[in-house]
């Protein structure tokens, strides 16, 4: 695991651990998007360690600005729970191509209000429960229309269509079907250019996310006006989704978000929500495909759910998923080592939803389907993050 956290490195006013700054303003990209491009992030660090020892913290520059590069996890996680010393820093392209003030703001109560916000829709057990019909539908029909394909599909690609299909359910409810692709394409641009060289120019993915970031907002408003003017005139009544918290959101000293704050968090939330949900599913049917003893414990677990339940229940409940104590076992790391939802006062506020929609899915696929990966050997990519380079393409086949 590794972090990067900027710093402002004036001359002669902190103390630096070992490391090296790469050539002017391309600092160590090179190398960077080498090693990670072609699926071997630890090249990176590797280096580091034989030219410096293995000090876990080296200094480096990333993404157009000075960095410090962290990747012990006892150190990782120090980084992550000390916010008085450490202050959150995004690479430039991040913060200019997302745009979303909130999750970056250094001001505490900005940064709380957010996440009481979110936390509103993202957590409890009478909320979560009462997103398992909504998502079992969008799981159940893309699984049909998938298998029903004649030629292989990128399974990734098809898994983010799902997670973007459920997060902005959560957030706007049902909506036109053919705004909501626009919308889902502009951040697959957007997406593409989060990690990438901060180059306003024609041809670069930094100036391709920065005008799908706009084209994304001029979509999002229209819908952001017409729910307010719903919500005015009494026609929003039931179902209360992310975009109606929002809307209807003050604070304690008069504090709403105006039209443009919406936006942000909802840019900020939708990006967050669906891409690391979406790469979780894709890696859990890979590595489950490919340990055959392991998914049979898997299909196991499931059957076993289904043969508990009543005849009369036709869907999961929250307890179905919270059985599924096999199905959730994680990696058996050290305590504090394993962090796949970050740690601290930026701890991921949609684990518990994420987890349900993995779980979801998962019940679904292992019950009714098979994954065939076409090119089980394919290469893979750590840029912007881990997957094989064909975005694994396979078909998906009802058993
Ligand atoms: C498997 C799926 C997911 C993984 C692995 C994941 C991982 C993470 C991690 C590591 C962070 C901390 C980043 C940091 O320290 O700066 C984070 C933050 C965040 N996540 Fe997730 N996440 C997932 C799903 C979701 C979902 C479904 C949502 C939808 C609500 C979500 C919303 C957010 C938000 C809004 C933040 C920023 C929190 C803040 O800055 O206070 N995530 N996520």
């Amino acid at each position: 695991m590794s972090g990067n956290y900027n710093l402002k490195l004036r001359k002669n006013q902190y103390l630096l651990p070992s490391g090296h700054m790469g050539w002017p303003f391309i600092g160590n990209m090179l190398t960077f998007v080498k090693d990670f491009s072609s699926g071997h992030p630890d090249s990176f660090i590797k280096n580091l360690v034989s030219r410096y020892g293995r000090i876990g913290i080296y200094k480096t520059h990333l993404f157009g600005s000075p960095s410090i590069i962290v990747c012990e996890a006892d150190m990782c996680r120090q980084v992550l729970t000390n916010d008085e010393t450490f202050k959150i820093g995004y690479p430039k392209s991040t913060k200019e191509v997302m745009r979303c003030k909130p999750v970056w703001s250094f001001s505490r109560k900005e940064h709380m209000r957010f996440r009481r916000l979110i936390s509103s829709l993202t957590m409890g057990h009478n909320t979560l429960e009462m997103y398992i019909p909504r998502i079992e539908d969008i799981v159940i029909n893309s699984l049909e229309e998938l298998s029903s394909m004649s030629h292989s599909i990128e399974f990734l690609k098809e898994m983010k269509n799902i997670s973007f299909n459920i997060i902005i359910d959560i957030f706007l409810g049902s909506y036109n079907q053919h705004i909501i692709t626009k919308i889902g394409n502009s951040f697959t641009d957007m997406h593409a250019a989060l990690f990438s060289m901060p180059i306003n120019l024609p041809g670069f993915a930094f100036r391709k996310g920065l005008m799908a970031r706009e084209k994304l907002a001029k979509l999002v408003k229209p819908i952001v006006e017409e729910r307010r003017s719903m919500i005015k005139n009494g026609e929003k009544t039931k179902d209360k989704d992310l975009l109606d918290i929002f809307l209807e959101a003050r604070d304690e000293d008069g504090w709403k978000p105006d039209d443009d704050d919406i936006i942000d968090m909802l840019i900020g939330i939708v990006l967050a929500g669906h891409e690391a949900t979406a790469n979780t599913m894709m890696w859990s049917m890979i590595y489950l495909t490919q340990n055959p003893h392991i998914m049979k414990k898997a299909k196991d677990e499931q059957e076993e759910i289904m043969k508990m339940r009543l005849p009369t229940q036709k869907q999961l409940s929250l307890k179905e998923i919270k059985k599924m104590v096999y199905l959730s076992q994680n990696h058996n790391a050290k305590v504090g080592t394993f962090l796949p939802f970050g740690a601290g006062s930026r701890h991921c506020p949609g684990s518990d939803l994420a987890k349900i929609e993995i779980s979801i899915f998962l019940h679904y696929f292992l019950n009714n389907y098979k994954l065939e990966i076409v090119n089980p050997e394919c290469p893979m990519t750590c840029l912007p993050s881990s997957k094989p380079i064909d975005n694994c393409l396979a078909r998906v086949i009802k058993i």
